[in-house]
């Protein structure tokens, strides 16, 4: 049963009153923000069938039952400590993990908590129209259940900021309900999550894509020597998997049906006249969302991030499959793009730990392509979607500025220009998208025209049960 506390919690908060009087003060502030950038129109008058963390017990962590969504029970959970946990990597590899914010990592360690949970209101505004479009009550559910957890997300970095970082914290605390996704003014702070989220095909490569970004960087941030920090990032893991899987089923679907519809169309036929979405209109949307989510790991070469793992501040993914853990004088070899061509070169590994990671993330979206072309090849369809090469579209690090097609061949910017809309998605896609979304479908069990039924439904609930309900 979830906890009669005002913030249910895994951290004893009664017994830290201060800590509690201060959390109980940004609460309303937190409901004040998701009532006016939250799911819009979705606040008072209906009920949703969501899952909430109740523990961090791996056999029963989650509670699912119907809640309206301003009421959902925000919780702060730690996953449980490892007793004896040493720091894994970096400088001060084997000793005991930190409880507390070492002072002169304070400022590279709130930068690092801050930037992430930046990240998690930011997904939220950007997916707030969404519900109007939706194309069933499953997937209207689904949306929702992402965006209250990402909201989980944001108490857990605020938690983190009001527990170790005292003023600075809390002031940074209340940023994070100031900025706002694509505001000129108080953007937020990565650029993906000012990118206007406004149909559901966009919605499923951002959770494919960009929140498996949220996996890489958290599970880089779980292995970090402050442990606070990597129980909180654990435990966020555990919730982040259903959010991959909106995003993968909910692009599997639509390749499913425009399957389908091509069948019926006789393959070469144009599948918009059904009313269907193209697969070259995915693969942009894919082009654009992979491109877009690359980018947020950063420079290829950073000292930034030497020394975020010299200091033991944020490892690499699964640094445990690693025999090396200090990797002081260790060497990466790098393609760099140098006059019109590339170079190979060694670089000290530290420095290339964000391209160490990027190609971890790589690995991961390959995977979930070869997965979603097996629907492809079990309709006797030869079209196959593909990952753009890592310098197409980049607008970070060292192939921004330079132009490439999606294979990484170099393109002059007039080339480009040109020809950009074969790759990414143009305003005439977009239109197409929003017109074959604009009836929203809220009968229980109805699946929009453009994409298959779920295999199962949710907890076990038929697919036709009513996810979202309004109330009379
Ligand atoms: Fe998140
Ligand atoms: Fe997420």
């Amino acid at each position: 049963m979830i906890s009669a506390e005002k913030i249910p919690n895994n951290v004893d908060l009664s017994g830290n009153k201060r800590l509690q009087r201060a959390l109980e003060h940004w609460q309303p502030k937190y409901i004040q923000w998701w009532r006016d950038m939250g799911p819009q129109g979705f606040q008072d008058y209906h009920q949703v069938y969501v899952r909430t963390a109740i523990s961090v017990d791996p056999e029963g962590w989650a509670h699912f039952e119907y809640v309206k969504l301003p009421e959902y029970r925000w919780g702060i959970f730690l996953a449980d400590p490892t007793p004896g946990r040493r720091i894994g990597f970096g400088d001060f590899f084997g000793q005991p993990v930190w409880q507390e914010v070492p002072g002169e990592f304070r400022n590279q360690l709130r930068r690092l908590i801050v930037t992430q949970g930046d990240t998690e209101p930011a997904s939220v505004e950007q997916q707030r129209w969404l519900g109007h479009r939706c194309p069933s009550l499953y997937d209207l559910r689904n949306l929702f259940q992402v965006n209250v957890e990402e909201g989980r997300h944001l108490w857990a970095m605020v938690y983190l900021l009001h527990s170790y970082f005292g003023r600075d914290g809390r002031d940074e605390a209340e940023e994070l309900l100031e900025r706002q996704s694509g505001n000129r003014d108080k953007p937020r702070i990565l650029e993906a999550f000012n990118e206007p989220i406004d149909n559901w095909l966009d919605f499923f490569m951002f959770t494919m894509f960009t929140d498996r970004d949220g996996k890489s960087q958290l599970m880089s941030l779980s292995e970090s020597s402050l442990d606070p920090l990597s129980r909180t990032t654990r435990f966020m893991l555990t919730e982040e998997a259903h959010h991959m899987f909106v995003g993968e089923t909910g692009v599997a679907r639509i390749l499913e049906r425009t399957c389908q519809l091509m069948k019926e169309a006789g393959f070469s036929g144009d599948v918009r006249k059904l009313g269907g979405i193209d697969i070259p209109t995915i693969q942009k949307h894919l082009n654009q969302w992979f491109s877009l989510s690359l980018d947020l790991h950063g420079g290829e070469v950073s000292s930034n991030a030497a020394s975020y793992f010299a200091n033991g501040l944020k490892g690499r993914a699964k640094e445990d499959s690693y025999d090396d853990h200090v990797v002081k004088n260790a060497h990466y070899t790098m393609e760099f793009f140098e006059q019109g061509r590339p170079v190979t070169k060694d670089v000290l590994l530290r420095n290339a730990m964000n391209e160490v990671l990027r190609d971890w993330y790589v690995g991961d979206c390959a995977a979930g392509v070869v997965r979603w072309n097996r629907i492809l090849e079990a309709h006797g369809i030869s079209d196959r979607l593909k990952l753009p090469d890592r310098k197409f579209n980049r607008n970070i690090g060292m192939y921004s500025g330079f132009r490439f097609d999606p294979d990484g061949v170099p393109l002059a910017q007039e080339d480009w220009e040109r020809r950009k809309y074969e790759w990414l998605p143009s305003s005439n896609d977009s239109e197409y998208l929003l017109s074959i979304m604009a009836e929203p479908i809220y009968e229980p069990g109805k699946f929009a025209n453009y994409i298959a039924p779920p295999r199962r439904g949710i907890n076990q609930q038929p697919i036709d049960f009513e996810y979202v309900r309004t109330e009379q």
